[in-house]
């Protein structure tokens, strides 16, 4: 009953998710096929848990080696799917990559679960589906609307095929629809690794605190918001984690038939000028900055209703925004020190 396959279990929110299931008592499979990540976070995980980790590199993309995995793991009990390509600018220049990697991937694992009796999915979506919403405050009746990004719509496409194979009643979903996943393991063994130039805020804002960036580029202070720039919701990784968990067994005690969405953030939402404050606050550090243009795509505010979170799930999540930001940080200082 406890063995959960992890896709993309060495990525940012897996490998936080896979440290999570261990403590409840799951037994996690984890593949990944190492495209994002290095093997280096496998050893990471076994550090903190203190024991090895059911790991298999695997390509979703392969069908035979995805029904290889339920060959050799036929008691799984349930899938959750983080396994994506997710860089939005990339996925701009280079769309079929993603429409590929990320809608074939999914296609297989279905096909794959069907074949083998598998019926419990959690899916890792975004709150990119919902635009630039009417009402900035979302609850998943808020309408999906088109994708600003080819990566948005591997997003709302996926939703879509796991909605369409839920109906055949042969699978049970719930689509997870995180806001802004920030911080990192209070170790600092894991969190989010960055290559080359940041995209993110957060790890953006801690590479300029150590030293590595020499500014922060506010992208618009012209918005319609309380202080110009653009509002978010960030939640902390490890209550995303959390609620993963709750997911599964959710499914797994047979709690929803069919498929089902359900909004992941922290319920508040915050501007990118009160997240540099934050952090000082946090850390003590100031960050200097620049007010920049408008970054292309982005939505001016959009924050999460987690009413749906409570009840379906019973999940609340316990992080501060303060809890995110030194953690973030403590994990940064950590990348220029020896483990
Ligand atoms: C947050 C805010 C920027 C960098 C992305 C994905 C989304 C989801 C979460 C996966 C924005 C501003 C940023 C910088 C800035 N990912 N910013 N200077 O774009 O809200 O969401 O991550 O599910 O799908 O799109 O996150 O951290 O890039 O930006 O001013 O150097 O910070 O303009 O307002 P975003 P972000």
């Amino acid at each position: 009953m406890n063995q959960i396959l992890i896709t993309g279990g060495l990525g940012y929110i897996g490998s936080h998710t896979v440290v999570e299931l261990i403590k409840t008592g799951y037994h996690p499979i984890v593949i990944d096929n190492l495209s994002e990540s290095p093997i280096e976070v496998k050893d990471r995980i076994e550090k903190i848990v203190g024991r090895e980790i059911t790991f298999r590199q695997v390509e979703l993309c392969d069908r035979a080696a995805v029904d290889a995995v339920f060959e050799e793991f036929p008691d799984i009990s349930g899938v959750i799917h983080f396994a994506a390509f997710l860089v939005v600018n990339e996925s701009v220049e280079a769309p079929l990559k993603y429409y590929h990697n990320n809608l074939l991937s999914t296609v297989n694992l279905l096909q794959s679960m069907e074949a083998h009796g598998i019926r419990n999915i959690v899916f890792s979506s975004s709150c990119t589906v919902y635009g630039t919403p009417e009402n900035p405050h979302v609850d998943e009746n808020a309408p999906v609307q088109a994708a600003e990004s080819p990566y948005g719509n591997t997003k709302k496409m996926g939703e879509e095929i796991l909605r369409d194979t839920a109906a055949t009643r042969t699978v049970d979903v719930l689509s997870l629809r995180y806001f802004n996943p920030i911080g990192a393991h209070p170790t600092s063994i894991i969190g989010e690794f960055q290559d080359g130039e940041p995209h993110h805020l957060v790890p953006y804002i801690t590479e300029t605190a150590i030293g590595k960036r020499t500014e922060l580029k506010v992208f618009g202070s012209d918005y319609d918001t309380r202080d110009g720039s653009c509002i978010r919701d960030y939640i902390h990784v490890i209550d995303i984690a959390k609620a993963h968990i709750l997911a599964v067994q959710h499914l797994i005690d047979g709690k929803t038939k069919g498929y089902d969405v359900i909004n992941l953030g922290s319920g508040n939402g915050s501007t990118v000028l009160e997240m540099i404050n934050a952090f000082e606050r946090a850390t003590g550090i100031a960050i200097p900055y620049s007010l920049a243009p408008r970054r292309t795509g982005d939505v001016p505010a959009v924050y999460a209703n987690i009413a749906k979170a409570e009840s379906v799930l019973n999940w609340t999540p316990e992080k501060t925004l303060e809890d995110m930001l030194r953690d973030a940080w403590n994990f940064e200082q950590s990348l220029t020190q020896k483990h």
